[in-house]
């Protein structure tokens, strides 16, 4: 067997070799199949690139068709169970599991690293009162560039650990900061006492207690929460910082990036519309006549289905058991019985079955963070603070990656040439 492709082209008749490597053949290679020396060479035509490779990574695994999703080679499973969000991050970002030393020293640096510059909490207060939180998130973090100017030196490597170490750290400020911002109550400065999950609630929920006491399970189903969502190789939000910081712009900018990405409807906004659903189904009895019309076509089965998971989306699993965690301690979301019911059905109905329909991340989410009290608005926040250390281990790989350019596709053009200009004066005349 020889890895490469042999192409003809019927136009020409002339035979091309292409090789093959990782199951990739390089774009680039078309450009040798040409009609002739003054006419461009073949390329592809991939919008949302559904088919095309734009790195290679060593960061995460995902085999759909099985429902795996690895970090770095370590299943998903094991590192919700048995880690905690601030050594996934570590993992993510150096590529390894921390020593006790590397351990405690990321740890320290993250949680001194917790306090933003006062004018930031400033320029935040300057938001309107009904600011949307993951605007105030993208811009604030965008804004961190101003103040950690030296960001712009990605060549130094010393230079690139503080400012991811400066990101993962201060996001659940900003985060917490723009929460508090839309229901006018004071910002509640970082408690380095505490876990980072735990530091995220006492920033969220604190009043006037002196010292917010957080409720363990529910700070260990937000780290998982955290964890669950980490990284998920080259997603639009994670193309969108890697787009961004091939133009060598400081780490700031791109995660800022990443943040305006995930806002948008189809990437983070998935959990809220399964709560409008679940909410509309109301009670179990209205199920079957739900599900006739989504085979129907009348609408979709929210939570159900994913691009690549054709199987049980390895991060439901994980949710419904962190569902049950944080319902102990805030009692039952009424809506939870009729989701485990709707999965129930669905699951085995020949519609959902033979599509490959399971549940996705955002099957159970959505009825953790209501619990929680979370607008719907927060939700997609929830998500960036836990995507921050994929989007840096993703930005460190690509700055140090030999192989990258600036992310410029070819476009096909479809609009008019050689028209004449004529002024304004004229055409209106
Ligand atoms: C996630 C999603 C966009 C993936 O879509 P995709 O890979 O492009 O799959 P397609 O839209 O081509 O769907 C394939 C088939 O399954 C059906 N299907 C996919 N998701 C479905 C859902 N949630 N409910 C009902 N039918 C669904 C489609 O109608 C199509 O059926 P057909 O072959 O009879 O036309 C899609 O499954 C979806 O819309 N899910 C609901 C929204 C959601 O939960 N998003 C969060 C993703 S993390």
């Amino acid at each position: 067997m020889t890895d490469s492709l042999t192409v003809r082209d019927n136009r020409t008749g002339a035979e091309y070799e292409i090789p093959i490597t990782d199951g990739t053949i390089k774009a680039a290679d078309l450009g040798q199949i040409k009609l002739n020396d003054d006419t461009p060479g073949l390329a592809t035509y991939d919008p949302g690139f559904v088919n095309t490779a734009s790195c290679r990574s060593s960061v995460t695994y995902i085999d759909g068709e099985a429902g795996i999703l690895e970090y770095r080679g370590y299943p998903i499973e094991q590192l919700a169970e048995k880690s905690n969000f601030l050594e996934v991050a570590y993992l993510l970002v150096h590529g390894d599991l921390p020593s006790k030393e590397q351990y405690d020293n990321w740890v320290h640096h993250i949680t001194y690293h917790t306090f933003v510059h006062e004018n930031v909490k400033a320029f935040m207060q300057g938001f309107r009162y009904d600011a949307h939180p993951m605007g105030m998130l993208m811009a604030s973090v965008g804004a961190l560039s101003t103040f950690y100017p030296e960001a712009a030196n990605i060549s130094d490597p010393d230079n690139r650990q503080i400012q991811i170490i400066r990101m993962i750290a201060k996001m659940p400020t900003l985060g917490a900061w723009a929460f508090r911002h839309a229901q006018g109550k004071p910002y509640v400065y970082p408690d380095n006492d505490l876990s980072y999950a735990e530091n995220f609630m006492s920033m969220l929920f604190k009043m006037s207690e002196v010292k917010y006491d957080p409720d363990p399970r529910i700070a260990k189903a937000l780290d998982t929460l955290f964890i669950l969502h980490a990284d998920h190789e080259q997603n639009c939000s994670t193309n969108a910082v890697r787009s961004v910081g091939s133009s060598q712009v400081d780490p700031y900018s791109a995660v800022s990036a990443g943040i305006g990405a995930l806002f948008g409807p189809l990437h983070g906004g998935a959990n809220e519309a399964v709560l409008k659903m679940l909410r509309r189904i109301g009670s179990k009895s209205e199920i079957p006549a739900f599900i006739e019309g989504v085979k129907a076509g009348n609408e979709r089965l929210m939570g159900f289905g994913h691009r690549v998971y054709k199987n049980y989306d390895p991060r439901a699993k994980i949710i419904k058991k962190a569902c049950d965690d944080v319902f102990e301690v805030t009692g039952v979301n009424p809506l939870l019985e009729v989701a485990q019911e709707l999965e129930k059905i669905a699951l085995e109905d020949e519609y959902f079955v033979k599509r490959k329909l399971y549940p996705n991340v955002d099957f159970y989410s959505g009825l953790i963070y209501e619990a929680l009290e979370f607008p719907p608005e927060m939700f997609t926040v929830l998500f960036a603070i836990g995507r921050t250390p994929g989007w840096l281990a993703q930005w460190l790989e690509l700055v140090q990656d030999k192989e990258q350019k600036i992310a410029r596709p070819k476009q096909i053009y479809t609009g008019e040439r050689k028209l004449d200009f004529v002024p304004a004066a004229e055409r209106w005349a």
